[in-house]
């Protein structure tokens, strides 16, 4: 009996709190496993296919790396490689796919792109990152908080920065499930949409965590145990950077604002990429128009004592594995869990 098996992952608010809970605990063990070489091809013989319509370092890396310790075997398919949205649709395609390959990772802009991949394929599929969530991204942070702090619940998240964008919709509502309080600071013109803030404040409800939206930086930080921060503009958006810059400006995260949290243990987590060098080539250019240090993390804190992202990055690996590992596999879980 397993609970997952044959179940897609789009969205946080499709599972409860036992079942993410559940899912983090997995990657866990299966990150023990990973650094013991003991060996779990739980999903040997399956083939699966990696659809991506925007970059990606991480989860391409992770998919592919977790596919090949699970026993299976991962194909890359980007959008200049295939047919998608050009000759041929979405729907289309998931069912071309779902007749070959036994489970699917979609990356893109739309939500409802990678929920369509899911109702006509047939097989499992697990959202890389749209628009709107990046709910892979949620298992691999919360992972690496109850790393670093033993437990979960009571803790105080403050995430900085574009409130609306897909990784602080997932924050936002992954906390507040998680029963972690979760504060976020950002200019009014991009706080949560009412619709994502209602998700989150109906999740603290049921399960006793605090949400606050503030635009001011220093509320939204204090007494946080953790700081967060994401790009400022996400990938397809088109906005003008020099706006965008200039009123995101108060929400970096430096040595003055992470002194606002009154606690000398927090950490700083980013979901990567992240602009706090000009050592790449949109980084040099922002950097000369705008100055160093102009964007949502200074270098110095980023790669400062208190900084865990490359902690965090790395348990992309375990949790994305978990997750292809429970719904591809024919595991044992059992169901009083839930
Ligand atoms: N954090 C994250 O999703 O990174 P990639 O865009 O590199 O996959
Ligand atoms: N908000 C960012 C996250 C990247 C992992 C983006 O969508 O580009």
């Amino acid at each position: 009996m397993n609970h997952f098996y044959k179940e897609s992952f789009l969205k946080e608010i499709d599972f409860s709190k036992a079942e993410i809970n559940y899912l983090i605990d997995f990657a866990e063990h299966l990150k023990n496993l990973k650094q013991n070489n003991i060996p779990h091809q739980y999903l040997y013989g399956k083939s699966i296919a990696l659809l991506f319509e925007k970059n990606s370092t991480r989860t391409r890396s992770a998919f592919t790396v977790a596919a090949n310790d699970l026993g299976a075997y991962p194909v890359f398919l980007g959008k200049d490689d295939i047919q998608l949205k050009q000759k041929e649709s979405i729907i289309d395609t998931a069912k071309v796919l779902g007749g070959m390959f036994d489970g699917i990772e979609f990356r893109g802009f739309k939500q409802s792109d990678v929920e369509q991949i899911a109702d006509y394929s047939g097989v499992p599929v697990w959202n890389g990152l749209t628009d709107e969530w990046h709910p892979t991204q949620m298992l691999a942070d919360f992972l690496t908080l109850k790393e670093k702090f033993g437990n979960l619940d009571g803790l105080k998240l403050a995430y900085l920065g574009d409130g609306r964008n897909n990784v602080s919709n997932s924050l936002l509502v992954t906390a507040a499930k998680l029963g972690v309080n979760i504060q976020v600071g950002a200019p009014k013109q991009l706080w949560p949409t009412d619709e994502v803030l209602k998700i989150a404040l109906d999740e603290a409800k049921q399960n006793g965590s605090k949400v606050l939206i503030t635009d001011d930086p220093i509320e939204a930080v204090k007494e946080a145990d953790v700081l967060y921060t994401d790009v400022w503009i996400s990938m397809g958006e088109d906005v003008d950077p020099t706006d965008r810059i200039k009123m995101l400006r108060p929400y970096q995260i430096n040595r003055h604002l992470l002194n606002q949290t009154g606690k000398s243990e927090t950490v700083v987590m980013h979901c990567l990429p992240a602009f706090h060098d000009h050592d790449t080539v949109i980084g040099k250019k922002l950097g000369e128009q705008f100055g160093m240090d102009a964007l949502e993390i200074t270098d110095e804190v980023f790669n400062g004592p208190q900084s865990i992202v490359f902690e965090e990055a790395e348990n992309r690996l375990h949790s994305i594995k978990a997750i292809m590992a429970v719904t591809l596999g024919d595991l044992f879980i059992p169901e009083y869990l839930f």
